[in-house]
């Protein structure tokens, strides 16, 4: 019955045949270190700001933290071998800066780097390209003490990081996003103040925002000068904004929120220019800052979850973008579902962002899992989202779109930032208590996709 509400009667594709994609289409999935790794202050890793935001009474549903998590740090090994036997090509997974430099510069920790060495070492044994993020929100605290994000010389740091990553893991790694999501980083954690560091500030986040740009240009550069063969990118939340009805009001309403969530993000580093809200911000870059945040990009990653509908009514600052206001159909995150946004937004990097290589670097849904008799996790809803999602992507493929890849979000359940444990996006349960991992339906159902490299509807 679900399955008729998730499209709005919109058929996104002939569910009659089977839907094959191209032979090389790289079949993955994605984690990212503090959602998985535990370990937190193990063998000489420094503090990070989502240590220091979790260890901080009230911020973080249930008091919960990644402290543990899914610790994936001691039992990595294992968890590789339910890749392996998924039959990932290729997995996304992020390195925790304060784990290879603790204070952010200066004396790399060897264990940090012997650790992500072994990992690395498994996966290529396994045959599954390793897909390396740099920056997935873990900054060391010691940067954040002197101003994190919001002081400049953190470019520095971030393209010396690089330089260590690359240097170090380059003879095998080849794919690299250097941030995930900048939009979030920028906007939850400087001017919202919900994700770490919880600051609430409008000229911090601008500042913050410019930075991330030119920290991501720096690590390009110095990536590209340490390994010639290396292929970057970065991973961008891409959110559909849909005005309620299409009144002049809701459509500049929706205008403004795709640049805040949007543009703000893509069009700087792919255009060389920021778009015109940046001007209500008094914010004024200068010319060799914007030469160095339009690097050359060898592809683009894209984290597609949901769509926000738009009513210019329930505006309140240039500064708000998520005013969802129709909640039916969506995950247990009340993420509005809405698989045709897969493809409009595919669409829009070939129309608006001249058809770069893509790969979804995310999509996937939180839904609360109901452990049934024998321990079987029957998440149909996961698998028909998915479905839906990767069939969107097929239909982008079929009109020319350059889509090469898809990484699931996630492998396996995990700490979901403030939302710690209650948010479980995993093709595995991992439970909490005993650390046991159990895979769900949606895994064997991924497993086949990836084995007959193709959807089929029912
Ligand atoms: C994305 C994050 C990822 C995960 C998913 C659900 O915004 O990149 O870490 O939390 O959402």
């Amino acid at each position: 019955m679900l399955d008729n509400f998730y499209n709005f009667g919109e058929q996104i594709v002939d569910k009659s045949i089977k839907l094959n994609f191209p032979d090389n289409f790289k079949w993955g999935s994605a984690t990212s270190a503090y959602q998985i790794e535990g370990a937190w202050n193990e063998d000489g890793k420094g503090e990070s700001i989502w240590d220091r935001l979790c260890h901080t009474y009230g911020k973080i549903e249930n008091n919960d933290s990644g402290d543990i998590a899914c610790d994936h740090y001691h039992r990595f090994n294992e968890d590789i071998k339910f890749m392996k036997e998924l039959g990932l090509k290729a997995y996304r997974f992020s390195i925790s800066w304060p784990r290879i430099f603790p204070k952010g510069f200066g004396e790399i920790n060897k264990k940090g780097m012997e650790f992500y060495n072994q990992l690395i070492d498994a996966l290529v044994t396994a045959d599954i390209e390793p897909w390396i993020t740099l920056y997935h929100w873990d900054l060391p605290q010691s940067l954040q003490d002197i101003g994190g994000w919001n002081n400049s010389t953190i470019v520095q740091h971030f393209g010396d990081y690089a330089e260590a990553i690359s240097h170090e893991f380059g003879d095998r790694v080849k794919n690299y996003f250097i941030l995930n999501e900048p939009h979030i980083i920028a906007w939850l954690g400087h001017y919202r103040g919900s994700h770490a560091p919880g600051i609430q500030n409008a000229s911090i986040f601008i500042n913050s925002v410019h930075n991330l740009h030119l920290a991501q240009g720096k690590a390009t550069q110095v990536i590209r000068d340490t390994q010639n063969d290396a292929k970057i990118g970065s991973a961008f939340d891409h959110t559909i904004f849909t005005p309620i009805i299409d009144t002049k009001e809701n459509l500049e309403e929706v205008d403004r929120v795709d640049q805040l969530a949007n543009r703000l993000y893509l069009d700087p580093i792919l255009k060389g220019e920021y778009p015109s809200i940046i001007k209500q911000m008094n914010f004024q870059p200068s010319q060799d800052d914007m030469q160095l945040i339009n690097q050359p990009q060898d592809f683009l990653g894209i984290n597609y979850y949901s769509r926000h509908v738009i009513s210019s009514k329930l505006k309140k600052n240039v500064f708000d973008c998520d005013k969802i206001i129709d909640q039916s159909f969506c995950t247990a995150f009340n993420w509005k579902i809405y698989p045709n946004g897969m493809y409009e937004t595919l669409a829009r990097m070939k129309k608006e962002y001249n058809n770069p290589e893509i790969y979804i670097s995310e999509n996937g849904a939180a839904f609360d899992d109901i452990v049934q008799k024998q321990g079987i996790i029957q998440d149909d809803d996961r698998i028909i989202y998915l479905r839906d999602h990767i069939a969107a992507v097929y239909k982008s493929i079929q009109e020319g779109i350059n889509v090469n890849g898809y990484f699931l979000w996630s492998l396996m359940d995990n700490f979901e930032w403030q939302s710690a444990y209650s948010k479980k996006f995993g093709l595995i349960n991992v439970d909490f208590n005993s650390l046991k991992r159990t895979p769900k339906k949606s895994y064997d159902w991924y497993k086949d996709v990836i084995a007959n490299n193709s959807i089929q509807y029912p």
